[in-house]
């Protein structure tokens, strides 16, 4: 394993009690793959050069206020679990991701030093003391436009969110509202809002946490030779909409209808252990391996692919289905957010109390 690596590795563990005043610059060969790991698992979202953004508002990766305060331990706990409820889903393998702590430990010291390398600011974890209603009245009146009235996002991140408040101290929050992120919509509001108010909004969006319940074992998902829904059943008969895509409803009549097709979730595997559509078999956006595609049906089953992003994602994987000649392909236009916010139900891969080889 490689020095800084190491070291950062170290530094996940909490075995390094006092951290080391710098950190040492990646390998070139070490840079590379971190740089084609975010080419293929992070673009599609936070953008080509981490401008943020892209799709679904990802934040920026960019920001020094972020990397300044977030890194190490925000950036990799965002990357190896995710924000459940966001589309950012969690990409450590033991979660059911594609990638191990190293890889995930390197391409955060990547996206540091993207962003220069600047310094870290030492906040330390203390509960920043405040109003909780007076910090409401702040949010209604300086906040929900982009994060949304009750916290759950906008075109601001989703402040109500249990695992974005599982791992960030108080101090990372107030840092935030007082100087912003550079480079995005998010403004610091230390010229807007007193010293009183920021501590009441601080402890406003933090009286929201509620912690994060035990997340069942994740299991083996099926393979793509195993992703023929309904084999017996008829071809599924539907009008496109916009294009290629298949709305929620036709969806759900055509799988209540017993019809043989293909269901692909095109998210990071994880999100597939949190909850997906049943008979979904996951092949995530980021495949490239045209060979893994021999396993599908090539008879004219219909294949039909979704995302939360809602369509970034599935639409990526739906034109590389037809680069390879798959025909029958359609998109699933509302993605899974849409299909659970229109009633339309999900299960969960994860196994209560197992452990799956
Ligand atoms: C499908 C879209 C998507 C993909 C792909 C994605 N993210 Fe995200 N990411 C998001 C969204 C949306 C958020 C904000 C979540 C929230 O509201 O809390 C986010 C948040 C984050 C954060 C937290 C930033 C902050 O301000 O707190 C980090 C760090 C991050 N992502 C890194 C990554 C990395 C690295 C990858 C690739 C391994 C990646 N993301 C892949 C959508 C995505
Ligand atoms: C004009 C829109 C806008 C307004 C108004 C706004 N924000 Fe934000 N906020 C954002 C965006 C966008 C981001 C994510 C940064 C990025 O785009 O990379 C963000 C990020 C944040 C973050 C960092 C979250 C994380 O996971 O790193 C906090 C905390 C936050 N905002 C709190 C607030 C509070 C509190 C207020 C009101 C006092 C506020 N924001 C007002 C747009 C806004």
């Amino acid at each position: 394993m490689r020095l800084a690596i190491t070291l950062i590795l170290l530094l996940f563990s909490g075995v390094a009690s006092a951290a080391p005043r710098s950190i040492p610059a990646l390998e070139a060969a070490d840079a590379a793959a971190a740089a084609a790991d975010y080419q293929r698992y992070c673009a599609l979202c936070h953008g080509a050069d981490r401008e943020g953004h892209a799709n679904d508002h990802a934040p920026s990766l960019r920001s020094q206020s972020l990397m300044q305060t977030g890194f190490p331990w925000l950036i990799r706990e965002a990357i190896s679990y995710g924000r459940p409820g966001t589309p950012m889903g969690g990409y450590l393998d033991e979660i059911g991701g594609p990638m191990n702590i190293e890889e995930i430990g390197r391409l955060m010291l990547w996206l540091r030093e993207q962003a220069g390398s600047p310094e870290r600011l030492r906040l330390g974890a203390e509960a920043v003391s405040g109003d909780v209603a007076a910090g409401a009245v702040v949010y209604a009146d300086n906040c929900a436009s982009c994060h949304g009235a009750n916290g759950e996002g906008g075109t601001g991140t989703v402040l109500a969110n249990p695992a974005m408040l599982a791992t960030t101290p108080d101090p990372f929050l107030r840092y935030a509202i007082e100087h912003g992120r550079d480079g995005t919509p998010m403004v610091g509001f230390a010229g807007t809002l007193s010293a009183t108010q920021m501590d009441d909004v601080t402890a406003y969006l933090r009286s929201r946490a509620t912690s994060r319940p035990d997340a069942p074992a994740p299991v083996q998902p099926p393979s793509l030779a195993e992703a023929v829904i309904n084999p017996q059943g008829a071809a599924p008969e539907f009008e496109f909409m916009n294009g290629h895509y298949l709305s929620a409803a036709e969806l759900d009549r055509l799988l209540r209808e017993k019809r043989r097709m293909v269901l692909l979730d095109t998210r990071v595997p994880s999100m597939w252990q949190i909850g997906h559509i049943e008979g979904a078999v996951p092949l995530p956006y980021y495949t490239d391996d045209a060979a893994l595609l021999a396993a599908l049906p090539r008879d004219g089953t219909w294949i039909i692919t979704y995302c939360e992003c809602p369509r970034a994602a599935a639409d990526s994987v739906n034109r590389f289905l037809r680069e390879q000649g798959f025909e029958n392909t359609a998109v699933l236009w509302e993605g899974i957010g849409g299909w659970v916010a229109l009633g339309y139900p999900t299960v969960t891969g994860r196994v209560e109390g197992r452990v799956s080889e």
